[in-house]
């Protein structure tokens, strides 16, 4: 199986980069990545999609959005709707951050709205889960993921799972400098793909599942041996175009 894989590497870049500092990227990592074989996608602030977009257009490269609103339109100042992002030139959209439910409060309930407003429009989404240090050392872990997922896919429709894709990020891992282990990962993806296979069948099953959380040049790599593992979800080292180019090239070379 990891033989035949294509890992998709995603980069996150939170609120980082004005429209200059995003097409500068750009510049540096496109002739990086032009001979990759993992799929590349970057999710990029929302005033960033549509310059970026313009930016790769001849590339394999997908930009996305960090966030979407879970109405359709409406009287929500600030706010911004899928089909906007769609419109500007996302390809998929990160969804349940564990930023946003940390520091704007989003549930499980707000995100399975998210889901429905993007899948209804055919915008794939990442949507994002994973656990704290407390619900592991409790022994948790897996009941989170289950209720995670279960809750966030309520009532997606069978014919919408290629939309999908999962990311477990355990949040002691995300910026705090200490990824998981390949093995940790690999037994949570587990899990998730058991949860997934049982809400949707075989099409569940096949609902690739991204690792994420200090992943780094060093380390990418090696999360991808693992079985279940099927690509990475990349916050700080996605910021600088060397280091998230050498992700990408690293997943290459070890021919994963
Ligand atoms: P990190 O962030 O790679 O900086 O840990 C990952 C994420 O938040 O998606």
């Amino acid at each position: 199986m990891a033989q035949e894989k294509q890992p998709i590497i995603v980069g996150n870049w939170k609120m980082y980069k004005t429209i200059e500092e995003a097409l500068a990227f750009f510049d540096e990592l496109i002739p990086q990545v032009e001979q990759v074989t993992c799929a590349v996608k970057i999710a990029v602030p929302f005033t960033a999609i549509h310059p970026s977009k313009n930016k790769v257009c001849n590339t394999h490269i997908q930009i996305g959005a960090q966030n979407i609103n879970e109405a359709q339109e409406g009287a929500f100042t600030g706010e911004v709707a899928a089909i906007m992002v769609k419109n500007a030139g996302a390809d998929f959209a990160l969804v349940g951050h564990s930023e946003r439910r940390r520091y704007f409060g989003e549930t499980n309930i707000q995100i399975n709205k998210k889901i429905q407003r993007a899948v209804e429009i055919d915008l794939p989404i990442i949507l994002c889960i994973g656990e704290t240090f407390e619900d592991r050392q409790a022994g948790n872990t897996e009941a989170i993921l289950q209720d995670q997922i279960t809750e966030c896919l309520h009532g997606i429709a069978q014919q919408k799972v290629h939309l999908l894709t999962i990311a477990y990020e355990p949040i002691w891992a995300i910026g705090s400098g200490t990824a998981a282990t390949p093995e940790v990962a690999e037994g949570a993806h587990l899990d998730c793909r058991r949860v997934m296979e049982a809400l949707f069948g075989a099409d569940g099953a096949h609902v690739p599942i991204l690792y994420g959380g200090s992943v780094t040049p060093d380390n990418g790599a090696t999360f991808l041996h693992m079985p279940d593992i099927d690509g990475l979800l990349v916050g700080n080292a996605s910021l600088k175009s060397n280091a998230f180019a050498k992700i990408c090239t690293s997943c290459t070379i070890e021919g994963i």
